[in-house]
């Protein structure tokens, strides 16, 4: 089994919404057997909590389920179980690297890097624009299963 991990700030708007177009794409494409996806934030602040309203709405509006979603923190365990480990941001992946430590992993990589734009998800929490982040997370998730089918399924 192929572990991706989704990481940001709040755990209830971009890595949840992340999460579930990313298990869409696995479902739609028959890979719910070999690749697993989850989610979580480097603050603790929404523990237990459910995504944002506009991370669902969005979510809904694009037939994404978001069923089973609660917000959880990151922690160092997380290093061992999951293969990819995608932050959102540049902030977010400093604070992967600084909590990891010592376990520090081979495949910790910002979002965007593995598009053509190269930049951070914008965060719809302070833009309030869900539609632009969705487009980016949509175009992420492409990329990312690209990059997965190239390193890990073609073996
Ligand atoms: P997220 O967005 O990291 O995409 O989930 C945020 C959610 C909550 C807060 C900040 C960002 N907050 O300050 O509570």
């Amino acid at each position: 089994m192929i572990r991706v991990l989704f990481v940001c700030l709040g755990n209830i708007c971009r890595s949840p919404m992340a999460e579930g177009v990313f298990r869409k794409m696995i479902h739609d494409e028959r890979l719910e057997n070999l690749i697993e996806v989850d989610s979580a934030g480097t603050s603790d602040w929404h523990i237990g909590k459910s995504p944002h309203k506009g991370t669902l709405s969005k979510l809904a509006e694009f037939k994404v389920s978001a069923d089973g979603m609660v917000g959880r923190q990151l922690t160092v365990k997380d290093a061992g179980d999951f293969d990819y480990i995608i932050g959102m941001d540049a902030e977010n992946i400093r604070n992967i690297h600084n909590l990891f430590g010592d376990h520090d992993h081979q495949r910790v990589l910002r979002f965007l890097d593995l598009t053509s734009h190269q930049k951070d998800v914008p965060d719809p929490y302070f833009t309030g624009d869900f539609q632009e982040t969705y487009d980016l997370v949509l175009e992420g998730c492409q990329s990312l299963l690209e990059l997965i089918k190239k390193e890990e399924l073609s073996k």
